[in-house]
């Protein structure tokens, strides 16, 4: 496995890249907006095709490296799915993996930080966030924090991983770098209490002063969508009502770019819908799949997808392919509004 640990120094915050082979595709989580060029710079240095950016909740004392790099690689934004942010092309749940080629991490809910938390497991390591830190935790003081249940999220889920689990986190200001489960068991002062009541205490008597960024980064990171509005403005995105008008029409092909995790719970526009195979909810912007789909149809393809900015992207790849009457729907709400037809 290629694995990095990146600092940035003004927030303290740890990002990490993980790959499961030269040349193949890589992940990051937590970037920060400063960073991006180094990190880009890093994965072309590995070789590596950088598919997913992932945010273990949205932060407050730094700016996510997110959009920045959808907008430079079309990689796809991952966050919880209490995320505040306005887009994100993937949202993940408890129980969900987080996947890329060879590499699978187990999607573990931890709230109590903020209620968007989320760590990531792998066998031999966990990401923690900012919910369990190097003899420390998250503050639980703003952002829908709870230190109940926090403690839950530390007790309940992230202990009862093996003691030699090496702990990642989000962020260290003291220069530490790893630790383990068990050494968090035994060494970290926050969880040398003896009840949940006695960590909310302790948790609500911290009197913390915000983190400088905060005013900054928090409205920010609620809005890393990609400009929707310059595809918008070169008309390649259609009002639910005037996908409606086109559906049925024979020259029409009808794409589902949702994951499939959304595809089998939730209601589409159904008709021709055609759902990609496989790369569906992995990179399908890449790889010549889209060369595929226009070479396999001389229809006009309608991109959509569950919030609108996966089919952005695709309809951005598929017109640098040279596939120029491609298009998405806005988002599928507005479908709903316009009384297009659903089908399970
Ligand atoms: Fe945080």
């Amino acid at each position: 496995m290629i694995f990095r640990q990146l600092f940035d120094q003004t927030s303290g915050t740890y990002s990490y890249l993980l790959a499961s082979r030269p040349g193949g595709e890589a992940l990051i989580i937590d970037p920060v907006l400063e960073k991006v060029d180094r990190y880009l710079q890093l994965v072309k240095e590995l070789d590596l095709r950088l598919v997913k950016a992932v945010d273990t909740h949205l932060h407050a004392d730094h700016i996510t490296g997110l959009g920045a790099l959808r907008d430079r690689t079309h990689c796809i934004t991952v966050m919880g799915e209490q995320t505040k942010a306005d887009v994100v092309s993937m949202r993940l749940g408890e129980g969900d993996k987080l996947t890329i080629e060879g590499l699978a991490l187990d999607v573990v809910y931890t709230p109590g930080h903020t209620d968007d938390s989320y760590s990531f497991v792998m066998p031999d390591r966990v990401f923690t966030g900012d919910t369990l830190l190097i003899r420390g935790t998250g503050r639980t003081d703003f952002q829908n924090g709870d230190p109940r249940q926090q403690y839950e999220s530390i007790f309940g889920r992230l202990l009862k991983l093996p003691d030699a689990t090496l702990v990642y986190p989000a962020h260290d200001y003291k220069g530490d770098t790893v630790s383990t489960i068990g050494e968090e068991r035994a060494y970290n002062p926050r969880l040398q209490v003896k009840s949940v009541d006695e960590y909310v205490d302790l948790m609500n008597n911290l009197k913390l002063p915000n983190p400088k960024m905060m005013d900054v980064a928090v409205p920010a990171n609620m809005k890393v969508g990609l400009a929707q509005e310059e595809i918008a403005r070169r008309g390649w995105t259609l009002s639910a009502g005037e996908a409606l008008a086109l559906l049925g029409k024979p020259d029409i092909a009808l794409i589902d770019l949702r994951e499939r995790r959304t595809r089998a719970a939730r209601h589409h526009p159904g008709l021709a819908a055609r759902a990609l195979p496989d790369v569906a909810g992995e990179h399908p912007f890449s790889g010549g799949m889209l060369h595929e789909l226009g070479k396999s149809t001389s229809k006009r393809l309608l991109f959509y997808c569950a919030f609108g900015e996966r089919s952005a992207m695709a309809v951005q790849a598929a017109q640098d392919a040279g596939l120029t009457a491609a298009c998405h729907i806005e988002d599928l709400d507005g479908w709903k509004k316009a009384s297009g037809p659903l089908a399970r």
